[in-house]
């Protein structure tokens, strides 16, 4: 199966930003998971749901709506891209992302998403877990020090209170829950090809992606 690209990788490694620009160039469509937990998150701060309890939060997914616009993401046809890039997100969609309930109902929703056509799906899992048979598999990764930087940039536009130091904190505490939690850990298998893209520019990590498609 080579419709579907995946790339997986720590926070702050650029999956975004290259898989975004990896669709533009192959006119193929564009699928940010962590907005999808991320989401999740924000609708569970909304309801005032303990982003803990794993079965208010299956229920609260039994009817959450969640969909793309453009790559804006709604809820209930409310536009929320904006809302879920904050520090206090981040967090939450961490904690929520270790619960088995939120990563199944997760799972079916990426698999059709993605089944409609050709995709690039950037996350943690996505070549291990939602398209295992993905021949185009990447993981994508940066020395903790370059993701701080590159993290700590976006966030300081929306939160000035923000600090370096806590930027790498926040990011060891999500590196250490997203690989280690039971059920699909971030994991880099034998058929993924390993890009470190500390030092490079984007547009380099782009072609050597390209060249290395099949
Ligand atoms: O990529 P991101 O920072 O937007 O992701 C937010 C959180 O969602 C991240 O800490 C872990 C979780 N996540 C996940 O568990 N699996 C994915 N495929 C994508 C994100």
């Amino acid at each position: 199966m080579n419709d579907v690209i995946t790339i997986d990788g720590p926070s702050g490694s650029g999956k975004g930003t290259i898989a975004k620009l990896l669709a533009k160039k192959l006119g193929y469509s564009y699928l940010d998971t962590g907005a999808l937990y991320r989401a999740v998150a924000w609708q569970a701060e909304q309801k005032k749901i303990n982003i803990d309890d794993e079965s208010a939060l299956d229920n609260m997914l039994k009817n959450i709506n969640i969909s793309f616009e453009n790559e804006r993401i709604l809820v209930d046809g409310q536009d929320i891209s904006a809302e879920i890039r904050t520090a206090e997100i981040s967090d939450l969609s961490s904690r929520a992302s270790v619960k088995p309930a939120v990563r199944s109902a997760l799972f079916d929703i990426q698999r059709i998403l993605c089944l409609q056509g050709k995709v690039v799906i950037e996350g943690r899992d996505t070549g291990t877990t939602i398209f295992p048979e993905s021949e185009n598999k990447f993981y994508l990764d940066a020395s903790v020090e370059e993701r701080a930087r590159r993290r700590f940039k976006e966030l300081k536009i929306r939160d000035p209170e923000m600090t370096m130091d806590r930027t790498i904190d926040d990011i060891r505490n999500r590196d250490l829950r997203d690989s280690t939690r039971n059920s699909s850990p971030l994991r880099k298998t034998d058929d993924m090809v390993y890009v470190d893209s500390t030092g490079m520019e984007i547009d380099e990590v782009v072609s050597h992606i390209l060249d290395r498609l099949k």
